[in-house]
Formats: structure tokens, C-alpha cells, sequence
């Protein structure tokens, strides 16, 4: 095995299978297969909503690459006359910054450092990319969901229910036909917004928001929560967690907010943080499925967050870095990417699983190591 995955490793630095799920099943009796919104997918390996998935390219080159879904840059809902309660985060800025950030232990990750917040060209224009996603889930080349930051109120106030009407039945409008697959992304510039500032406020968003979704969509909806990394200490993330019970999938968490330099954050503060949260609260089974976000750069890292229960991960930053942290030579980013986090002889997905199944960790069924077994073994992480 080893010295077959050293081959494959050196061979796919060219390219990389279309179908490398279908190898990997082949050739170690591995199967990928892993889940994400209640949807089965080939493997583990999506991406985040963010700057990489603003245009129907982008999403072809997730598909060419191989992707298992891909998360469309957030939206800001709007009613019909086009007010926006949160207008504030669909602010314009292009430039962002790749660059280390160093965390404890002497350990540099990577994070991207950018001023900007949601979709800021008009919801139109959103819709239109909707419909480009649709088209390639319709086809089988890659799962594209949309993701849309919809009205929070303060502790007093009532939902603004025409936002979340309107919004959601254009997006249902677009993709046509049942289920709607929605993330609902709290982000980290709302973590560091004054409007973060009250635990009960935030309590309460994500005990009703996904009852306000589902009840405004005229099409049966499946609702991811993509929970923010609130300023409040570890436990507060748990009450979190246990508050938002009605989601069908938590995407566990987005990035760290820097209140000083005003700048959401990544690298291994982050993980760090996910990872300690998620192994403390954690009961298998028994929360809403789970999907990993937050410096994965190695399939060692994926499978730290299998570890804690969940069924897939979506990244962002990995997707950015400069082409020479890549060991592959040719190649879209994530192609070189997904050959990294894959076939890495130490640090990929396949070697780890194999790591685990000598440790007694992970058994083969059937003959097969199964990634959606790792969840099974979650009690057993930390
Ligand atoms: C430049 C940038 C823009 C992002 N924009 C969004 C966004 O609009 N909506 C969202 O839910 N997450 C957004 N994210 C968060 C990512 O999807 C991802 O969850 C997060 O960066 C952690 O993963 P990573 O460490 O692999 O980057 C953004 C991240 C970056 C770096």
C-alpha cells in the first residue's frame, strides 16, 4: 500500500483522475463517500462559501476538478421592494491578502485577510448563478448551494418576514425543484458587529431562523447553519450548537473575528478552537449532522474533524495559497489541492485512514475502510 500510494502520489502530480473516488475504491478498498446537507457525496472535500465561488467559471472549475460541492458566496436577503436590513454586509471590496498567521507553539497557518462581507452585485445576478448551480447538480458534476444572510433582529424585534419571503422563494424560483438546499451563513464580522454583543440575542436567532426559512420557503427546504465563532468563551459555542436543533446540518465554525485590527481570521487558532469545541460538546448522533470548516490544509486535518462527527468539510484558504505549497505541478488549485489533501504519502486522507485501521482505530467492513465510519468513532476522539 504504501509504496502504491507513493506512485499514485508522484503520478497524479501531472494530473489528477476526474473520478479518483472510484480509484481510491479500486485500488485501497477505501470508499470516500461522504455527506453534506443530507445529500451523499463522493468524498469529504468541498468549498466554502466565500470569494471562490462568485462566477459560473469558478464552479466549472470545481466540477472539472472533481469537487464534492461547492458553497456559493453569501447573499444578503431582500424583501421585494429590495430592502435590506442588512445591507451593511454587502459592501464592495476586491483585494485580499494570503498570508501566514502565526499561532501558538511556533505554528504559522495560513489565513486571508480581506475587508469585504456578502455578495455586493445585484440579487438578480445571484439568481442567475443559482440557476448556473442548479444546472451542473442537475448533471452530476458538483452539488452548488447558495448561502444568504438574512435578517437578525435585536432581542425586541420581530423577524422581517417579507426578507425572508421573498428571498427564499426566488431562490426556490431558481432551482426549481424540491428540496432546496440553503446554508445560512453567520459570520464573523457579525461575531465583531455590536448586534453580537448579547448571548440571548444570538440564542434566540438560531433557536427561530431555520422555522422562519422553512416556513418561508414554498418548496421543501434543507437548512445548513453555518455557526460563527462568537466572542464568548467554549461553552458558549455548545449552547450554540444545542440551540440550533431545527437546522439539518451545522457547518462547525466560520472564522475567528480580530477585534483589533477589525479583520475575520483563520490558520490554527481556528482548528484549535473548532476542534476543542467540538470534541467537548459532543454527543455522536444525536445533533444535526455536522460538516468541518477552518484551516484544513491535510487530510489529517479532515479526518481530525471526521473524528468529531463530521460528514464532510468545506475550505476556503487551502484554495488560495500560493502555487508552490502544492506538491502538484499542473492543475486548477483545486486539482492541486485535492491531490494534496488525498493522495499525500504522510499527511493525506488515504495514508491517515490506513494509520488509523493499523491502530485498531477504524475497521474495514466488507472489506472497506468507509470515511462515513469515522463518525461512528467520534466518542472515542480526544
Ligand atoms: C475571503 C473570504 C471570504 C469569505 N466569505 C464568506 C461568505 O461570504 N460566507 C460564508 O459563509 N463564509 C465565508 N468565508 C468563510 C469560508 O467559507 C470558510 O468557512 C472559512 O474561511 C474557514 O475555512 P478556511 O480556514 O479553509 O478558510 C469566507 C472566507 C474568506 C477567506
Amino acid at each position: 500500500m504504501p509504496a502504491t500510494l507513493e506512485r499514485d502520489f508522484d503520478r497524479f502530480k501531472r494530473e489528477l483522475p476526474r473520478d479518483f473516488p472510484a480509484h481510491v475504491r479500486e485500488t485501497y478498498r477505501i470508499d470516500l463517500s461522504a455527506r453534506y446537507l443530507g445529500e451523499l457525496v463522493p468524498h469529504p472535500i468541498g468549498k466554502g462559501s466565500g470569494q471562490l465561488s462568485l462566477n459560473a467559471g469558478q464552479l466549472e472549475d470545481d466540477a472539472a476538478a472533481g469537487l464534492a460541492f461547492a458553497v456559493l458566496k453569501t447573499v444578503i436577503a431582500e424583501d421585494e421592494t429590495g430592502a435590506r436590513t442588512m445591507a451593511a454586509w454587502a459592501i464592495h471590496e476586491t483585494k485580499m491578502k494570503v498570508e501566514r498567521r502565526p499561532a501558538g507553539a511556533g505554528r504559522a497557518g495560513w489565513t486571508v485577510t480581506w475587508k469585504g462581507r456578502g455578495w455586493d452585485r445585484t440579487f438578480t445576478e445571484y439568481l442567475a448563478l443559482v440557476r448556473a448551480g442548479r444546472d451542473l447538480t442537475r448533471a452530476g458534476r458538483l452539488l452548488v448551494i447558495p448561502s444568504v444572510k438574512y435578517h437578525l433582529p435585536r432581542l425586541a424585534e420581530p423577524f422581517r418576514e417579507g426578507e425572508y419571503r421573498y428571498t427564499t422563494a426566488q431562490l426556490a424560483d431558481a432551482w426549481r425543484e424540491p428540496p432546496l438546499l440553503v446554508e445560512k451563513d453567520f459570520s464573523p464580522t457579525l461575531a465583531g458587529d455590536a448586534l453580537a454583543d448579547d448571548r440571548e440575542q444570538i440564542l434566540r436567532w438560531l433557536r427561530e431562523v431555520p422555522a422562519r426559512i422553512q416556513g418561508a420557503s414554498p418548496i421543501p427546504v434543507r437548512l445548513a447553519v453555518k455557526l460563527m465563532n462568537a466572542r464568548f468563551d467554549d461553552r458558549f459555542q455548545v449552547e450554540m450548537v444545542e440551540a440550533c436543533t431545527a437546522a439539518d446540518t451545522l457547518v462547525v465554525f466560520n472564522r475567528l473575528f480580530d477585534a483589533e485590527q477589525g479583520v475575520a481570521y483563520g490558520g490554527w487558532d481556528l482548528s484549535d478552537r473548532n476542534l476543542r469545541v467540538l470534541k467537548t460538546q459532543l454527543t455522536p448522533g444525536a445533533s444535526p449532522g455536522l460538516t468541518g470548516t477552518g484551516n484544513i490544509c491535510s487530510g489529517r486535518m479532515i479526518l481530525d474533524y471526521a473524528r468529531c462527527g463530521c460528514e464532510s468539510v468545506q475550505l476556503h484558504t487551502f484554495f488560495q495559497v500560493p502555487l508552490s505549497e502544492y506538491p502538484a505541478t499542473h492543475g486548477s488549485r483545486p486539482q492541486r489541492a485535492l491531490h494534496a489533501l488525498v493522495f499525500h504519502p504522510r499527511d493525506g486522507l488515504i495514508a491517515g485512514m490506513l494509520e488509523l485501521e493499523a491502530r485498531g482505530e477504524l475497521e474495514r467492513r466488507s472489506g472497506e475502510l468507509r470515511f462515513l465510519d469515522l463518525r461512528a468513532h467520534a466518542h472515542r476522539a480526544g
